[in-house]
């Protein structure tokens, strides 16, 4: 594991892009950049704060334009950590319901700066970039030199307009344990924005303890509107249509980040996130339109706190690690761009399939065959207490019910196979490589339902043999639909299930790997009150989870 290079599977931020070759990041404190050129043009907007005061004036960022609004509307937010620095986000936007943000098409200025307080009495660092209109005048500002395992807050400038500020942390260097004895992180998914409000996002922005924020998918959904809030509420109906092009993705994206529970859950600690199919279309593969998964993977790039490149020719490699000093290794994963479709013929409107003989075919992939040498590779060097698998779909595998066989007349179990149930092959193999390494823990997401699973060491429907290779704790839906069938009775390798919206709060230490299921009572109640469920913990050397504080 090198220090200051945790993204294994990701390659760095492009040096030919504009706002790389313009970046001026200065560190100390007493250098700030180029703000005497910004505020020679300001914007006399100044909704949120104090101007960071101009030291040093630049020729090479343009004007500040006029902003017809605040430009900050959309938050901020930061991400992908390694234990000296960090990337921050915002997106310059005055008006989220215009294809330009209200912006046009000119550059804008931005100025960042991060401090070790949340008054900015001592900056550490700071900088500027030019957001443009070829990447919705996203910024994804690198801030380095940072202290290992430290705690601090940032914030961007534009003229005179000052954005909230957002708290975030680097990770611990090398081998070294967490100064706090632990890594806590809140582990989300799946938050279709029409499906209710985000109070879940508002219990985790009042944590003021996490490490990180692990996103396993669906940021976005691009369905139509076909759900409602009670007594008819269509106040969170999407304004746009099913995205078909880079316009109409981001207008999602702007519509779902405007959400200030959100926006503060981004403002509380670094995401750590991957994406799964609604950030293009349902249960897409990798035969999908390359022009839709383009668009659709640039508004992501645009929108999200990733140390990765934008994408080009519908590609983008997503997948990476996420190092906490030698407590754990957290290897996030893309299980839909490199994806095989569907093997078994007869998929219903839900996406289940009965068994199939093609579906077992030795060369099916899920990860492709980069991403899986690459994970093999990472799991085979892995030296930490612990290492997760931060993996958007279903790994344990789930009967979801049974169809009348035409040939036999008997039950036969269905499954979805856009879940590794669909490459029982591929997962043997990577399942293989998990009990290799010490203290294995799957992470998941997609099912909008909690559960803890036994990952057992079997590939029969359902995977009821054992033994268990390690756990699965399954995080539901931020606001989704909920699947609420009771899968109990068909899986026992389910040892746990609840069918409520809400989220996760994991703790790691050099004892245990715990989640606390976290449920919020109504979905339609921004404010509403939340269940505290029950805590499911596997302790060092374990294979299985236990409950260990009930909800
Ligand atoms: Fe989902």
């Amino acid at each position: 594991m090198d220090s200051g290079d945790n993204t294994i599977g990701a390659t760095p931020m492009p040096s030919g892009r504009t706002q790389a070759t313009t970046r001026r990041t200065f560190l100390g404190g007493t250098a700030l950049v180029g703000v005497g050129a910004l505020s020679a043009c300001g914007s006399d907007d100044s909704p949120t704060g104090t101007a960071i005061p101009p030291t040093e004036t630049s020729t090479s960022l343009p004007p500040v334009p006029k902003l017809n609004g605040d430009p900050f509307a959309l938050g901020v937010a930061s991400g992908d950590p390694n234990d000296t620095s960090v990337i921050l986000w915002t997106r310059v936007i005055t008006n989220p319901s215009k294809a330009d943000g209200g912006i046009g098409s000119v550059p804008v200025p931005v100025s960042w700066e991060v401090a070790t307080d949340a008054k900015f009495d001592s900056v550490v660092a700071s900088g500027a970039e030019v957001a443009t209109a070829d990447f919705a005048h996203s910024v994804h500002a690198t801030v380095d030199g940072l202290k290992p395992d430290g705690t601090y807050w940032y914030r961007f400038s534009i003229g005179a307009a000052v954005s909230p500020v957002g708290r975030t942390r680097t990770m611990p260097t090398d081998d070294s344990q967490p100064s706090s004895g632990q890594f806590r992180f809140a582990m989300a998914t799946c938050q279709d924005f029409q499906g209710g409000r985000y109070g879940a996002w508002g219990d985790a922005a009042k944590l003021d303890d996490l490490d990180a924020i692990v996103f396993l998918g669906d940021y976005i959904y691009e369905l139509p509107n076909i759900l409602t809030g009670p007594n008819g509420d269509t106040s969170r109906h999407y304004t746009s249509e099913v995205p078909t092009d880079l316009p109409g993705f981001r207008a999602r994206y702007a519509q779902v980040k405007g959400d200030k529970q959100l926006q503060a859950a981004h403002e509380t600690a670094p995401f750590f996130a991957t994406w799964d199919d609604h950030e293009v279309q349902n249960n897409y593969t990798k035969d999908v339109d390359p022009e839709l998964r383009q668009a659709g993977y640039q508004a992501w790039w645009e929108h999200m706190p990733v140390r990765l490149p934008p994408p080009q020719n519908g590609e983008l490699v997503v997948y990476r690690t996420l190092d906490v000093g030698g407590l754990i290794q957290l290897f996030i994963l893309d299980t839909r761009q490199y994806t095989d479709p569907g093997a078994c013929p007869g998929d219903n409107p839900v996406g289940t399939v009965p068994d199939c003989e093609a579906r077992s075919d030795k060369d099916r992939t899920l990860l492709g065959d980069t991403q899986k040498a690459w994970l093999l590779e990472g799991l085979e060097q892995s030296t930490t207490t612990w290492t997760a698998l931060a993996n958007p779909v279903l790994f344990a595998g789930l009967v979801t019910g049974t169809v009348e066989d035409p040939a036999t007349k008997a039950q036969v179990p269905t499954f979805f196979q856009d879940t590794w149930d669909g490459f029982p092959a591929e997962r043997a193999t990577i399942r293989s490589a998990l009990a290799k390494v010490d203290n294995p823990v799957v992470l998941t997401g997609d099912y909008h339902a909690g559960f803890v699973f036994d990952v057992n060491d079997t590939d029969a429907i359902p995977p009821a043999e054992g033994p268990a290779v390690c756990p699965e704790f399954l995080v539901t839906a931020i606001s989704s639909f909920l699947f609420s069938e009771d899968y109990t009775k068909f899986n026992p390798q389910v040892r746990y299930f609840e069918a409520k919206h809400g989220y996760a709060v994991c703790t790691v230490t050099q004892e245990d790997f715990s989640c606390e299921f976290r449920y919020v009572d109504d979905v339609w109640d921004a404010d509403s009150p939340i269940t505290v469920g029950p805590t499911w913990a596997v302790a060092k050397g374990e294979h299985t989870a236990t409950e260990v504080t009930q909800g």
